[in-house]
């Protein structure tokens, strides 16, 4: 049996060569191997402890108790070098690249509706014409009776028009139109009168690619001595040109509204890349009816106006080439961020 004092040379040269190895260790592979040949569970330090069992009672308890303290102390040198190693390795800075641009939350814009209408009443704007907002809850008298649309009109079904409950008006529906803001302005203003009214309508019509419950007019009025067809034709060209840009065309061509008279249709001529072309109808328009005027205490003898209600999405449709009008309302936010 091997003295005690063999026994603790051996012990002694195991740590000797075990710190000396792991000072040379100079990454974290070689740290892994260094903890495997000492500290595994089939590692030098391991087997040293298994030793004990064989030994004479003697030397049991000296060996045990420096075994076991060579033990701690090569753990505790291996944990140090860990550290150091993970920090040698690693980035010496902070842990990230503060360099890099941050990420910046998304932050929503207008939707494509409210701009065109922005764009649109920019352009009227510049031509003279204020813009002016009427309410969505309506009366019959201002949404037909003052604008010549008489009891028992096909235009009046309920089948056409949401009529709703509301302490607002004894017989409230949500506006069909926005010529109902021609009689609010009319019924409070002496001409000349010159505004665009953009805002909401709606109908109960069956949703598709080209219909929708609610979508948008913008409604046009001029009231003044003299006030002629030619000046209609004029504005509504020049205003397309403005929108949609120079080489489209525009023509008035014979149409009935009940408010207007002579009324009109408004198309506007797209050249396509392709080299065709299609006339798109942008809304209607004609000669304020006298039977109007005299509903707002406006005398027809003195004064003439025009009108014009075109859709708004028709022209935001066009323009960005949106083929769906149930995109412009879906609220997909891959759709609404291109614009
Ligand atoms: N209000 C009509 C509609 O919704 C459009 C319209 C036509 C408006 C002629 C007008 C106009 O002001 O003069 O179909």
């Amino acid at each position: 049996m091997p003295s005690w004092d063999e026994l603790k040379t051996q012990l002694e040269t195991l740590q000797t060569a075990a710190a000396e190895k792991l000072a040379a260790v100079d990454s974290a592979d070689a740290l892994e191997a260094w903890r495997i040949a000492y500290l595994g569970s089939k590692g030098a330090v391991k087997d040293a402890m298994a030793r004990l069992k064989e030994l004479p009672k003697e030397v049991k308890g000296q060996y045990g108790k420096t075994a076991n303290m060579m033990k701690n102390a090569l753990a505790k040198a291996f944990e140090e070098k860990k550290s150091s190693i993970g920090t040698a390795a690693g980035p010496t800075g902070p842990l990230e690249d503060v360099s890099l641009p941050g990420r910046s939350p998304r932050i929503g814009h207008v939707h494509i509706i409210t701009q065109t209408i922005h764009e649109i009443s920019d352009i009227f704007g510049r031509m003279g014409f204020e813009v002016v907002y009427g309410p969505e809850v309506e009366d019959e008298q201002h949404n037909f009776v003052d604008l010549n649309i008489p009891a028992h009109h096909p235009a009046r079904d309920s089948l056409e028009n949401f009529y709703i409950e509301s302490d607002l008006h004894d017989e409230a529906m949500l506006r069909s139109q926005t010529s109902t803001v021609q009689i609010r302005i009319m019924e409070n203003t002496e001409p000349p009168i010159r505004i665009v009214a953009p805002g909401r309508v709606y109908r109960p019509d069956t949703v598709d690619a080209t219909h929708s419950f609610m979508f948008h007019q913008l409604e046009g009025l001029y009231v003044d001595e003299g006030v002629t067809m030619v000046d209609l034709k004029t504005c509504v060209d020049q205003f397309c040109k403005a929108y949609f840009g120079d080489d489209v065309q525009t023509r008035i061509r014979p149409s009935f509204f009940p408010f207007t008279e002579p009324s009109a249709e408004v198309d506007v001529l797209f050249h396509y890349a392709d080299g065709s072309t299609r006339w798109i109808e942008l809304g209607g328009c004609g000669m304020v009816d006298p039977n109007v005027l005299e509903s707002v205490n406006i005398d027809p003898e003195k004064y003439t106006g025009w009108a014009f209600g075109l859709g708004i999405e028709r022209m935001a449709m066009r323009k960005h080439n949106v083929p769906d009008i149930r995109m412009l309302f879906e609220s997909d936010i891959r759709f609404l961020k291109q614009f």
